[in-house]
């Protein structure tokens, strides 16, 4: 039985959102202003080990083989700390954990690696949460996580109103129905190195300061209407034209926050620049960017070589690669 097991390994993969999560209403139990939706990606997956030590002091958490320390452990920590409250049960852990996408460059690695650690970490304390239960659980770790237990096109609903534990229960992400789309990712690596400024706190920064945070948050709303529509028509234009809109505006609230943060450098507006020449030519291509200075690109799937080679023309010295949709967070039978 899952209770005697003690042990579990799960994977995830991150998720692209094509409207953006930008602002908390509540940052101790990770409470959105809006809700979002993404793209599961196929790529970059993260396999995450967890062992109970009935004898151990404290957990241990070893991030693609070197001991994690600092903010990562505390982050780790803090979440294996709801798996004991839920469970009743006060084991320390041994986290395993490998990432294939750069950590911190705004790729994601957050939303992968906590969809992750939720599976396999109530799994070892033999919970057995349902698909939307962990999606609200895998939020505590890191919001964007919530979507990554789910394939596909996801949608993390604020639940609006109230913060504290009403709020808690109603936010969280789940499946949105959508046609038959072809649709690829392809991803502009500019920059892998790690960003400057948290996602966390550049959050922060943009609620409290930034002029733009309203109207944006606003917009947002009327722009997932509007992305629900064009998912189920099967519309790739509608859908690039307006996640587009909403990276963009999300990038603007941040740039008026005081002080401003800025995620795009040079290179993100020369791929930009050449998305825009893309559909010049014809072809349905559109960008999204997060916290960092990569791009990605919505296209379809017969056109992502041909985007690809484009992107990598545009920044030399770029990485690219081509994403899928990919499947949710999933059990690995055996240990690794
Ligand atoms: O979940 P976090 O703290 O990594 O925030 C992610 C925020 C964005 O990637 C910029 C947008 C999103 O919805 O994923």
């Amino acid at each position: 039985a899952a209770t005697d097991r003690a042990v579990a390994t799960a994977v995830a993969q991150p998720n692209i959102a094509l409207i953006k999560y930008w602002g908390k209403r509540d940052e101790e139990l990770v409470l959105p202003r809006t809700d979002s939706l993404s793209m599961t990606l196929d790529i970059f997956p993260t396999t995450t080990r967890v062992h109970l030590d009935r004898t151990a002091l404290h957990d241990r958490v070893a991030l693609n083989g070197a001991s994690a320390t600092g903010e990562a452990l505390r982050r780790i920590v803090a979440f294996l700390d709801l798996v004991r409250e839920r469970s009743g049960r006060p084991e320390r852990a041994v986290v395993d954990t490998r990432n294939t996408v750069p950590t911190g460059a705004g790729l994601a690695s957050s939303a992968s690696g906590f969809a992750a650690l939720a599976l396999a970490a109530t799994t070892a304390y033999g919970l057995d949460l349902g698909p939307v239960a962990l999606s609200r659980l895998a939020r505590r770790g890191s919001g964007s996580a919530s979507r990554s237990v789910f394939g596909g096109f996801a949608v993390w609903h604020a639940g609006h109103g109230a913060g504290g534990p009403d709020g808690d229960l109603a936010s969280y992400a789940e499946p949105v129905p959508a046609g038959d789309l072809d649709p690829a990712l392809v991803v502009a690596v500019v920059n892998a190195g790690p960003k400057d400024v948290s996602s966390r706190a550049a959050m922060r920064r943009t609620v409290d300061t930034s002029p733009l945070y309203g109207p944006w948050a606003a917009s947002s709303r009327d722009d997932l209407a509007a992305m629900r529509t064009a998912l189920l028509r099967a519309d790739l234009d509608a859908v690039g034209e307006i996640a587009e809109r909403n990276a963009l505006g999300m990038h603007a609230t941040m740039l008026a926050a005081r002080p401003a943060v800025r995620y795009l450098a040079p290179a993100s507006l020369t791929v930009l620049d050449a998305v825009a020449r893309l559909r010049r030519d014809g072809v349905c291509a559109y960008a999204t960017m997060d916290a960092g200075p990569n791009v990605k690109v919505l296209c379809r799937r017969v056109d992502a070589e041909r985007v690809a080679s484009v992107l990598r023309g545009a920044a030399p010295g770029s990485t690219v690669h081509v994403a899928l949709p990919g499947p949710g967070a999933r059990l690995l039978d055996e240990a690794w």
